[in-house]
């Protein structure tokens, strides 16, 4: 199949959009909060499909929506395919020392080499870290390029630990404790500033192209978390995306938006594990709420830090209950629902697999717009991924420099 080249970004945001719109209808609802398949009768022989799919296909299908799909025949699994499709970011053979990664997590620490191989340093270039936490990235690229590097982060722990970390390694790092969202973090910024953020969050990773579109810096960028706004509808950032998604009619929630980024494939096992009962459980909890309520209707229940899962079914019912505040009968048994819970579970995975075909052109979609944004302000602009989506599925790089 045909990979895209650089240069047909409106090509490819144009299809984009107009199948984000079209099939909206399909991919918006999440099947979590319904008993019945979203979409109703529209998609009644897909929803036969998919719930005929035993686990095996279900676990082949969440790690590539793409190959082989028996939805092919209802949805448009090759064309999605081929526009999420990517040519390779050229990049240097750079390897970092181990030792260097001291401190950080290993697949951290990969994305960090991976993110090094693919930043091209120009010979007047001064790097910015942008939203560094401890500074890893910040430190690394300090050494592997023996060069100066300024890094932002506004988390006072953060920042000391950055630079009693920079200090014994002897690496250049300068890090400024700076709200990044405030006027002040524009004086970080000239043409010859080069800002870098691994895993920059929404609102943070805009920020920061308004103030590098502002001094013409150079920017690489691996956007993540698109949802983490302030803003409750997306407003494109690029004339290209506002105009396309006005002809197509796409409007995106910040709900929408998180669709984007909900992979968990880099989850160890033992963490889907638990994430697949706590999930069993809230489905089960929805079939009792909507008894004990008498109302057929989804109710949402807040999230439980990790690790703060109770150890049994019913001790989840009741701390659910208690947050919403209801009342649960001392006498009831839960075991019906837990049951029902599983089985809305296994259901729930095979009609998600309809939105899991959406994601990455979500994804794509969003990156777009930010290409598009910087190459309407005169920039170069490679869009591609910069390490394999098991070691991080926000895998996606921009590399933005003025023409
Ligand atoms: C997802 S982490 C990324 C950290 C680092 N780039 C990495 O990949 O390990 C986001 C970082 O942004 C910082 N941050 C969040 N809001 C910020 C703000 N307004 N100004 C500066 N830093 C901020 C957080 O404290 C956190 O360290």
């Amino acid at each position: 199949m045909p990979k895209h080249p650089e240069s047909s970004t409106e090509p490819r945001f144009s299809r984009l959009t107009a199948l984000l719109a079209d099939w909206r209808p399909l991919w918006y609802p999440a099947p979590f909060q319904y008993r019945r398949p979203p979409w109703g009768d529209v998609g009644s022989e897909l929803t036969e499909c998919l719930l005929g799919l035993d686990d095996a296909q279900v676990d082949r299908l969440q790690a590539d929506p793409w190959q082989d799909s028996p939805l092919r025949d209802w949805l448009p699994v090759g064309e999605l395919a081929e526009l999420v499709r990517l040519a390779p970011l050229a990049a240097a053979e750079v390897r970092l020392p181990p030792a260097w990664g001291e401190h950080v997590g290993g697949r951290k620490w990969q994305q960090i080499e991976a993110f090094a191989r693919h930043l091209h340093v120009a010979p007047r270039d001064s790097l910015l870290d942008w939203c560094a936490g401890k500074g890893h990235l910040a430190r690394a690229l300090a050494r592997c390029h023996a060069a100066e590097v300024s890094a932002l982060e506004w988390q006072q722990p953060l920042c000391e630990e950055g630079r009693r970390l920079a200090a014994a390694q002897q690496a250049p790092v300068h890090l400024h404790r700076q709200d990044v969202m405030t006027a002040e973090a524009e004086r970080h910024f000239s043409a010859r500033t080069h800002v870098v953020a691994l895993h920059a969050c929404g609102d943070l990773h805009l920020r920061l192209l308004e103030l590098a579109l502002a001094a013409q810096s150079a920017v690489t960028l691996a956007p993540c978390c698109y949802h983490r706004t302030h803003e409750e509808t997306y407003r494109p950032v690029s004339r290209r995306g506002r105009a396309l998604a006005c002809v197509h009619s796409l409007r995106l929630a910040r709900d929408d938006l998180a669709l984007a980024v909900q992979e968990t494939v880099t989850a160890p096992r033992g963490v889907r594990q638990r994430r697949e009962r706590a999930n069993a459980w809230r489905l089960g909890f929805d079939e009792l709420q909507r008894e004990l309520r008498g109302e057929d209707s989804y109710l949402p229940v807040p999230s439980l830090a990790y690790g703060r899962l109770p150890e049994r079914f019913e001790g989840f019912c009741r701390w659910a209950a208690r947050r919403k505040g209801m009342e649960l009968p001392s006498s009831l048994d839960l075991t019906p629902f837990e049951r029902v819970g599983w089985q809305r579970l296994a259901e729930v995975k095979r009609l998600e697999l309809v939105r899991h075909l959406f994601r990455r052109p979500l994804e794509m979609w969003l990156a777009l717009d930010r290409v598009s944004l910087l190459e309407e302000a005169g920039y170069r602009v490679e869009l591609g991924a910069f390490c394999a989506a098991t070691l991080t599925p926000r895998n996606l790089l921009i590399r933005a420099r003025r023409a």
